[in-house]
């Protein structure tokens, strides 16, 4: 431990900065070039904050981020990965849940949904994706302008999901407006307050324990009909064990892949030149996705929860300390990345994937990153395919959101090809 080191407390005293975690820092996404300035700055820094937890580290280096989501014995989920403390009635049922576990538990139950996104499972569910991509861009390319967001972006992650999970048609508005109001809760065009998105995490999970019991009575083929047959500890799950895991899928599936797609129209349309480069060559489509991943990532941060008292990043932390992995910062960091600032889809895709941390790291580490890739892949290759010289009709509209960087409203124009 070095001599001058302060304690969490100390430090939030005497530390001469911030605000970086903040509403109006993040009003237009992530603010990259502050983000670059502190990486090149510092390694760690406490940040006060006046609606979370009163307070907590950054890290900004890809080594240190690791070390925290590599070391789950040394930095605990229990406490989940935002910055927000759940209150204190719902916390213990959240701590039932795959995103606030620790291994070993963590390990088993992650297990019974794995095999659903492996490669082969992936392929076999290439064509039905493809038939939503092309359902989905039919319905708006005639008119030559959409709401990208909302009738594009959202609309395909979303309906992949359901098919997966076999969830009913009728109950489609219900889930998407849960899933909104739970990611997007710090803005009010989707929420009144923080309590109302904790409560939207609990009503997802009764929809998930309800749509267990719906299979058990009507069976089909889906996701949901495999875990409710799997063990766990020698023993199925039940309905209620069903709601959790469900609310996990839901909530990892759709705003980031809505928040990436929109990104990536965006970035489309700022750069022309790379456009008519993934036009001219389907198979940079690769390339494309992994590019956006790196350089707009839809996830700000993760947080984890000191064990005990220890060091880190040269800085003597707490038992209880608050430590958020800056989840960009790598991303655009000179030492993985040449021109990090400049968006390109001819970057080496292995070194790509290897560097940034767009998935996290660790046992957490993105369980429906298959998945995901394959939703970009194929919706990032039909655009590229059919729309042609996109345009923006107006400014786009950011989400009020410091966990996930993304549009809520994105209008754009274009010229369209038939299929
Ligand atoms: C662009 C798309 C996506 C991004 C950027 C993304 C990002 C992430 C990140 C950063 C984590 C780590 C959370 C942590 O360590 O606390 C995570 C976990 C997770 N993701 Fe994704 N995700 C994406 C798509 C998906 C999809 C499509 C699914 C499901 C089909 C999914 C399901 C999950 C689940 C269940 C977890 C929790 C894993 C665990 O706690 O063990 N994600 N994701």
């Amino acid at each position: 431990m070095s001599e001058t080191a302060a304690t969490s407390s100390e430090a939030a005293a005497g530390c001469p900065f911030h605000r970086f975690l903040d509403f109006d820092t993040f009003a237009a996404g992530t603010p990259r070039a502050y983000l670059d300035e502190l990486r090149e700055g510092h390694r760690i820094l406490w940040e006060t904050d006046d609606h979370a937890t009163g307070g907590h580290w950054l890290l900004f280096h890809q080594r240190d981020i690791d070390h925290v989501l590599q070391s789950p014995d040394l930095f605990t989920n229990n406490f989940g990965p935002i910055l927000d403390d759940f209150p204190p009635a719902l916390l213990a049922e959240q701590q039932e849940s795959l995103t606030f576990m620790d291994p070993p538990r963590h390990r088993q139950y992650r297990a019974l949904v794995d095999y659903a996104f492996r490669p082969a499972a992936m392929r076999a569910r290439e064509p039905m994706m493809r038939a939503l991509a092309t359902d989905i861009l039919d319905a708006v390319l005639p008119r030559g302008e959409c709401e990208f967001v909302n009738e594009v972006a959202m609309q395909f992650p979303m309906r992949v999901i359901y098919a997966v999970l076999g969830v009913r048609e009728e109950d489609f508005a219900y889930v998407a407006d849960l899933t909104n109001t739970l990611t997007l809760a710090d803005d009010p065009e989707f929420a009144e307050n923080r309590e109302a998105g904790f409560i939207a995490s609990m009503k997802l999970m009764e929809f998930g324990a309800a749509l267990a019991a719906d299979h058990r009575v009507h069976p089909r083929e889906s996701l949901t009909m495999d875990a409710l047959g799997s063990e766990i500890e020698g023993r199925s799950l039940s309905d209620v064990e069903y709601g959790r895991f469900f609310n996990n899928l839901i909530v990892g599936g759709m705003e980031t892949t809505r928040n990436t797609l929109a990104w990536a129209m965006v970035e489309f349309i700022r750069n022309p030149d790379q456009y008519a480069l993934l036009q001219a060559d389907a198979e940079l489509v690769v390339g494309a996705v992994e590019e956006v991943l790196r350089f707009r990532n839809p996830v700000v941060y993760l947080r984890r929860t000191a064990t005990r008292d220890q060091e880190l990043a040269g800085q003597r932390i707490a038992k209880g300390d608050k430590v958020v992995c800056v989840l960009g910062s790598p991303n655009r960091d000179p030492a993985f990345f040449a021109d990090p600032g400049r968006f390109d889809i001819r970057r080496a895709v292995p070194n790509t994937r290897r560097n940034y941390r767009t998935f996290g790291a660790g046992p957490h580490y993105c369980l429906g990153i298959q998945q995901a890739r394959s939703n970009l892949t194929v919706m990032i290759g039909e655009m590229a395919r059919r729309i042609h010289n996109p345009r923006l009709l107006a400014e786009p509209r950011h989400a009020r959101s410091i966990f996930m960087d993304g549009f809520k409203e994105l209008r754009i124009a274009f010229d369209a090809e038939e299929r």
